[in-house]
């Protein structure tokens, strides 16, 4: 038998600590919640990316009263900008959320698998390590890579 470790490097920065690009990426992100469709769950996302372009854009959760039917932040956010810009790294993404009492999240928010699984796409498909930012109130999560958020996720070697 044989013990596989991966661990996931994170730091957390507190506002005040933050660069002007992570600082923009955080407004963004944040501007973005409110402009999100959710109506049943209330839990409003924003996110933001940064692509290799200079150009930051935000999209939001998208629900629908057939829930399955709905989409995440990230992932608006994500297939938004490859489609407008398909041949652009995403450089960066960062994510943000108010809950149901309005309030943004003290704690980072964290992306749900198929998110996760999307980032990762991403970063393949451009071949640049995309960081990956978490707001919460109390301090902003980042990580260095997709990959890290997913460290054995699916990926196209094995279609082979
Ligand atoms: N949601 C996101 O947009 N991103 C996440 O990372 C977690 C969850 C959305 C999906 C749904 O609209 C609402 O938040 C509640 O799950």
């Amino acid at each position: 038998m044989k013990e596989i470790i991966k661990s996931v490097h994170i730091t957390l920065k507190e506002e005040g600590e933050l660069n002007e690009i992570e600082h923009k990426l955080v407004a963004a992100a944040k501007e973005a919640t409110f402009r999100s469709y959710a109506p049943y769950s209330r839990f409003h996302v924003g996110a933001a990316v940064l692509l290799a372009n200079g150009e930051i854009i935000t999209g939001n959760n998208q629900e629908n009263c057939a829930y399955p039917s709905g989409l995440c932040a990230e992932r608006t956010t994500l297939f938004y900008a490859n489609a407008r810009y398909p041949d652009v790294p995403v450089k960066m993404l960062c994510i943000a959320a108010r809950d149901t009492s309005g309030e943004f999240t003290k704690g980072p928010i964290s992306p749900c698998g198929g998110c996760r699984q999307v980032m990762l796409e991403t970063e393949h498909r451009f071949g640049i390590p995309m960081q990956v930012m978490l707001y919460g109130t109390n301090g902003t999560y980042f990580v260095n890579s997709a990959r890290d958020l997913m460290p054995v996720g699916f990926d196209s070697s094995s279609l082979i």
